[in-house]
């Protein structure tokens, strides 16, 4: 068995990356631990940095489609890893889970039609939504013994006249993997109402203890035919730099619809080679690693909870069920949202990502990202729990 070394802290400065290097323009400074944006601090695995090395030894880049390997890939990762019997001709491409949205918003949905999202939820659902000139109907996820909950009566209300619902499944910012039960509900009142499901399952490899993903589309075929899954290897691989995500459409006529605005109206299909050649590798190859990763980033979510509970009781966890993000309950803090944001990064030089960009149910939270060694997260708990006590 191979060991990785996740304690490895490795400088990312002046690599042109989104969490080091645009600190000052987000946060106003360069002086915050950056832990918001959801790659991670880690390495990316070997294997896959091997086999973009041996496609370079062929020294030509020309134009590449994705062969059968990448949909092979796919379908038996999602066979081992989630049990789920994939077509090969349910898979479409994107170059990230956010262009499938959006581009499933213009394909398969009208301007002025109403889709509906549950907040607090990553925040690029909403945009999908309103600059595309559709509109956004809440389906607020409630707070219930430290776990966000699906609102089912609040859901057959807005559903009535809705066509599309976009959901995070397993949920960020709050971590929950949505269970049978809550996805058939869900499922059932799509249905009776006609309401396309748009299951985002990027974080679905990110799965901790106990728990288990079931992807949305596995649980019959009336679900499958109206759900569109998507999904992509670039959160559990750390390859969010190679923009390439895929869509499991099994509606015939939904995928059409999809590939018609990729291929034609937008001419975006073609993708990168090394998006590709990472993605089989990582599908191939990754299971063990990924095992050892879930289990450091599971420890640095503990280590938090525990930390959290010694010094700083004003600050509660929403202990994650997957993904590497902890919602982090600040609303004892007493402070206003402006208040809190200040409190992070100017007193704790922390540059975690506010809760009110996810919406409704977002004031009074801080979402950090624990992707990373474990003396990062340390030293940021040490400088939350000292701000707090300068107070
Ligand atoms: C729920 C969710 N969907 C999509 C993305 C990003 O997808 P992509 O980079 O493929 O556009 C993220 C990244 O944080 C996410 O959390």
């Amino acid at each position: 068995m191979k060991s990785y070394n996740f304690d490895e802290i490795i400088a990312r400065e002046n690599t042109d990356c989104v969490k080091y290097d645009i600190r000052k323009l987000f946060f106003g400074t360069e002086d915050v631990i950056p832990m918001w944006v959801a790659d991670m601090d880690f390495r990316t695995p070997d294997f896959i940095i091997n086999a973009i090395k041996d496609r370079l030894q062929h020294e030509i880049l020309g134009y590449t489609f994705r062969g059968k390997d990448f949909n092979r890939a796919i379908i038996d990762w999602m066979k081992k890893r989630h049990n789920w019997s994939v077509n090969k001709n349910w898979v479409s491409f994107s170059p990230g889970v956010v262009p499938a949205v959006n581009m499933l918003v213009l394909s398969l949905t009208l301007p002025g039609d109403k889709i509906i999202v549950q907040p607090p939820v990553y925040f690029p659902f909403f945009s999908a939504i309103e600059k595309n000139d559709r509109i956004i109907i809440e389906n607020p996820l409630k707070l219930e013994n430290g776990r966000l909950n699906m609102d089912f009566d609040d859901l057959i209300t807005k559903a009535k006249d809705a066509k599309m619902m976009i959901i995070s499944h397993p949920h960020n910012p709050g971590g929950s993997v949505w269970t049978k039960q809550e996805l058939t509900k869900m499922a059932e009142i799509c249905i009776e109402n006609d309401v396309i499901m748009v299951s985002d399952e990027i974080h679905s490899d990110l799965i901790f203890p106990e728990q288990k993903h079931i992807p949305l589309a596995m649980l019959g075929n009336d679900i499958a035919n109206q759900t569109i899954t998507c999904n992509a290897p670039s959160k559990t691989f750390n390859l969010a730099g190679l923009a390439t995500s895929y869509l499991i459409i099994p509606n015939k006529n939904y995928l059409e619809k999809y590939n018609e605005t990729l291929n034609d109206k937008l001419h975006i299909n073609m993708g990168n080679i090394f998006g590709a050649i990472a993605l089989q590798s990582a599908y191939a190859n990754g299971e063990e690693w990924l095992d050892k990763l879930l289990d450091y980033v599971w420890k640095n979510i503990e280590f938090v909870e525990d930390f959290c509970k010694k010094h700083i009781p004003q600050i509660k966890v929403i202990k994650p069920e997957s993904t590497y993000m902890i919602w982090l309950d600040c609303r004892d803090m007493a402070m206003n949202g402006d208040e809190l944001k200040d409190f992070f990064i100017k007193k704790a030089r922390l540059g975690f990502n506010d809760g009110r960009t996810f919406g409704t149910g977002g004031e009074g939270f801080m979402r950090i990202n624990v992707a990373c060694p474990k003396a990062t997260v340390k030293q940021a708990m040490d400088q939350l729990r000292d701000a707090l006590k300068s107070l």
